[in-house]
């Protein structure tokens, strides 16, 4: 068991604080009964305690009161919501913020007293150890917390350190980015029902092309994409047609414009 990792408080539990609790209890990075959480009116909260053994408080400023790190996982628009209490009791604590769009100065507003506030933008894949982290800081990180904040995020996959100004470009192509290659792997599967799959078959065989796919480029970390891809495009053959197509329907153009619309949203929600 890591010991550089205090006692947690995850403020909000829903599918992001699910998918990192989920991520440090699989790596026994922490054990459960060092892990409480607290939601707002749903039964969120009530339903990872129960699935992970962790403890849920109905009373978030107990919790955050016995805990020495928060890690605010509601989503963006409930922080308004949250106890004007919360910025005494944050005296003192390191603050881990997951929230899209909520630039450090925002989180000093509501947090004027922590010792110091870590933004990160996580993604969903955080759940089995294979996230991608990019987090930028208020102050300097002091080494106890630097120790802290890699304990939080190392065991639920890659991390980076950065600068803040990035994080809305992050956070739509990391952050989001899950979605695309789902997305992705639905339309594939949508694409082989249209020449004539059934519908089970031709899920499956997008789904573990996908899944064989990004085991390669984990396999192969050295090869940029472009070389995987063309490995598999022989010139004159099947593939070559299908990428040709592909480009000509404009793939990079729609993805860039995709990351494009999940920045801008990401700076409306830095604005207020
Ligand atoms: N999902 C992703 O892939 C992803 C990736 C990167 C970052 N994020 C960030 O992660 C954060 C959470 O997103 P999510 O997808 O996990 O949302 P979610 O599943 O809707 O979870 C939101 C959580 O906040 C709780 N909550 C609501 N009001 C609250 C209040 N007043 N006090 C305390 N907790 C409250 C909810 O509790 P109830 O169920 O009780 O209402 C729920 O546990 C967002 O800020 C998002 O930007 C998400």
């Amino acid at each position: 068991m890591n010991s550089d990792l205090p006692p947690l408080f995850f403020l909000g539990a829903g599918r992001m604080a699910g998918a990192m609790v989920r991520g440090l209890l699989a790596a026994g990075a922490i054990s459960p009964d060092q892990i409480v959480c607290s939601g707002g009116r749903g039964l969120s909260a009530e339903a990872l305690a129960a699935e992970t053994g962790i403890r849920r408080e109905t009373d978030p400023l107990t919790a955050l009161a016995a805990s020495e790190v928060l890690v605010l996982a509601c989503k963006p628009h409930q922080l308004d919501e949250l106890p004007p209490e919360l910025a005494a009791t944050t005296a003192g604590k390191l603050v881990v913020s997951v929230l899209a769009g909520i630039p450090l100065a925002r989180l000093r507003q509501r947090a004027p007293q922590a010792r110091n506030l870590v933004r990160t933008m996580p993604n969903t894949p955080s759940r089995i150890g294979e996230g991608m982290t990019a987090y930028a800081m208020d102050e300097p990180l002091t080494s106890h917390d630097e120790g802290i904040v890699r304990a939080l995020l190392e065991p639920l996959g890659k991390v980076l350190p950065i600068a803040e100004s990035h994080l809305d470009a992050v956070t739509a192509i990391s952050g989001s980015g899950p979605a695309y290659v789902f997305e992705f792997t639905r339309a594939l599967a949508a694409a082989g029902e249209s020449l004539g799959l059934e519908p089970a078959d031709a899920a499956r065989l997008a789904r573990q092309t996908v899944i064989g796919a990004a085991g390669l480029l984990a396999q192969r970390s050295g090869s940029p994409a472009a070389e995987l891809r063309d490995e598999v495009a022989s010139p004159g053959g099947t593939t070559e047609a299908g990428l040709r197509a592909l480009e000509e329907a404009g793939l990079e153009e729609a993805l860039r414009r995709t990351a494009t619309a999940a920045r801008d949203r990401s700076r409306e929600l830095s604005a207020g």
